[in-house]
């Protein structure tokens, strides 16, 4: 009887190290997915997901809103800085007439990370590259 008991208490002790080490494994990240993506990837997932950009921009040609590529060439001609605008701090430079229909989206883009609008930007110039 007694020896059963040290048994048990042997494995109990053994599953308790068990334990400890599934704790400490979601230090390390198993999905690599996450981890490897790249600004140009999280961006593409934003601007058809949780940004909606794509309600008005098409790639290739005019929707209710510009052309991304026709975005991305004029930006890249002027040397233009998406982030800053996109954050409600620039001025309009592809259709300012149309200003008022893309301001409406800053309240989304203005609640997002600094890496989130970069990827945005590697996006929409990944579409003339
Ligand atoms: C409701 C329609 C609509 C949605 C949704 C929308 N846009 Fe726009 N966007 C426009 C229109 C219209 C223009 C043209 C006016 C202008 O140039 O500011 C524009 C212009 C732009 C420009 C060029 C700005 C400039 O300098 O003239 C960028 C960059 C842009 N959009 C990015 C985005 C991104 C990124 C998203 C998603 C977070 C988005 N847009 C969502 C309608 C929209």
């Amino acid at each position: 009887m007694k020896k059963t008991l040290f048994i048990f208490a042997v494995l109990a002790l053994a599953s308790c190290k068990k334990e400890d080490t599934k704790v400490a494994e979601p230090l390390y990240p198993t999905n690599t997915e996450v981890v490897a993506q790249t600004p140009v990837e999280l961006g593409e997932e934003i601007f058809k997901g949780k940004g909606n950009c794509v309600a008005c921009h098409q790639v290739d040609k005019k929707a209710i809103g510009p052309s991304i590529q026709e975005i991305a060439k004029i930006y890249k001609d002027k040397g233009a800085d998406m982030v800053t605008f996109l954050k409600g701090e620039g001025v309009p430079i592809v259709d300012p007439s149309q200003y008022e229909v893309m301001k409406a989206n800053f309240v989304i883009t203005k609640a997002m990370s600094d890496e989130e609008l970069k990827g945005l930007e590697a996006y929409v110039y990944s579409t003339i590259q």
